[in-house]
C-alpha cells in the first residue's frame, strides 16, 4: 500500500515510518516546509512539503495513497504563533479527513493519547477526544490509538524521558511537582510503531489504549533515569497548587519546563485497566513489551 505520513519528521514519526517501510509499504512523509531539510535523505520515502493545515498541498500528496497515518501533535500551545490544540488537533484533524475525502481515501490511522475525554480537565485530552470524533464520524475505515507516555529510540523531539533525563542532568535539584506519585504506564516506541503498521493492513474500526506491562509511579521512572544516567537524584518537592497557579503566567516562556495542561495531566495520571490492556493485546494481536533500561537509554 501507499500510505502517507503526517507528523513524520518527529519523535514517532521516524519509527512509524521505519515499520511501515519494513511492512513493505510505500510511504509518503509529509513534512512542513523547512522540516524537510532535517528529513535524512531516503530512497524509499518520498517526502511531500505540506503543512497540516493546507487542505490543498494535502490533497496533492494523498493522491495514489491507501491510506493516512496521521501524527501530527502538540504537547505545549503558543497561541501567539497560532500553535494550539485546537488548531494542530481538532481542525488538523478535519483538513486532513477533507483531503482524504476530496481524493477518495478511506483508511486512516489517529494517534489520540490515553485518557482523551471530553470531559478531561486538560485542553490537551479534550481536542485529542475531538479529533477522534471526527475520525469515527467521518472516515470510512478508521483505528484510533491512545498511547501512554512513549518510550525508546525514535527521531527528534521532545519526548517524556529525554525530558526529565534534561532536567537531572542540567538541574543540581530536580523539582518533583507534589508527592510525584502519579502512575503512569510508558510504552515501547517499536509497539506504537507495530500497532499502526498492523491497522493499516487492518483497520480494527475500534479506539485502544496502548500501554506497557507496568505501572510505575512519576517519582520511580525518574529514579530509573538517573541510574541509568550514573547521576545522582536530588529532589526538591513543590506543591501542587502553588505550581498550578504560576505556570499559567510563566509558560509562556519556553524554558519553562512544564505547563499548567501538562500539570493537570500528569495528576491524574496516565495508565489504563488490565480489561483494556487485553482488548488492545486481542485486538492487535501481541502484547506490549516492558520497558527495560536500555530502552530508557535509547530514548535520549
Ligand atoms: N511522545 C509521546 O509520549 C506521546 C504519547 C501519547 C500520544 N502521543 C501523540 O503521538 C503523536 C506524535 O507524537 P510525537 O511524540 O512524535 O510528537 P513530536 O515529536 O512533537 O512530532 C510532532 C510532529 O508534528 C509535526 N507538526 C507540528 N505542527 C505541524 C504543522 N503545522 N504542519 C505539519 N506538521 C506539523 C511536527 O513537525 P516538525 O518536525 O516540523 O515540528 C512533527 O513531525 C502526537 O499526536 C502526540 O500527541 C505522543
Amino acid at each position: 500500500m501507499r500510505v502517507l505520513v503526517t507528523g513524520s519528521t518527529g519523535y514517532l514519526g521516524r519509527a512509524v515510518t521505519a515499520a511501515l517501510l519494513e511492512a513493505g509499504h510505500e510511504v509518503v512523509a509529509v513534512m512542513r516546509p523547512g522540516s524537510h531539510r532535517a528529513w535524512p535523505a531516503d530512497a524509499q520515502v518520498r517526502r511531500a512539503v505540506a503543512d497540516v493545515m493546507d487542505e490543498r498541498a494535502l490533497t496533492e500528496a494523498m493522491s495514489g495513497c491507501d491510506a493516512v497515518v496521521h501524527l501530527v501533535g502538540i504537547i505545549r500551545e503558543f497561541p501567539r504563533q497560532g500553535v494550539t490544540m485546537d488548531r494542530l488537533h481538532v481542525q488538523a484533524t478535519q483538513a486532513v479527513l477533507s483531503a482524504m475525502r476530496a481524493v477518495g481515501v478511506e483508511r486512516i490511522v489517529y494517534v489520540s493519547a490515553l485518557r482523551a475525554r471530553p470531559d478531561a480537565p486538560s485542553r490537551y485530552h479534550r481536542s485529542k477526544w475531538a479529533a477522534e470524533c471526527a475520525v469515527r464520524e467521518q472516515a470510512p475505515a478508521w483505528s484510533i490509538l491512545r498511547p501512554s507516555i512513549i518510550v525508546g529510540r525514535g527521531g527528534p523531539g521532545p519526548n517524556f524521558v529525554r525530558q526529565l533525563a534534561d532536567l537531572i542532568q542540567k538541574s543540581p535539584v530536580v523539582p518533583v511537582v507534589g508527592d510525584g506519585l502519579y502512575l503512569l504506564q510508558p510504552v515501547h516506541i517499536q509497539d506504537v510503531a507495530r500497532a499502526v503498521a498492523a491497522c493499516v493492513t487492518s483497520p480494527i474500526q475500534a479506539t485502544v489504549d496502548l500501554a506497557g506491562p507496568h505501572t510505575v509511579t512519576y517519582l520511580s521512572l525518574l529514579g530509573r533515569i538517573a541510574t541509568v544516567l550514573h547521576r545522582p537524584l536530588r529532589t526538591i518537592r513543590v506543591p501542587m497548587r502553588l505550581m498550578l497557579r504560576v505556570a499559567p503566567w510563566l509558560e509562556r516562556f519556553p524554558a519553562f519546563p512544564v505547563t499548567h495542561d501538562q500539570l493537570l495531566m500528569l495528576r491524574e495520571g496516565n495508565a489504563t485497566s488490565p480489561e483494556q490492556a487485553e482488548t488492545a493485546r486481542r485486538l492487535l494481536g501481541f502484547a506490549c513489551r516492558p520497558i527495560t533500561d536500555e530502552d530508557l537509554l535509547r530514548s535520549l
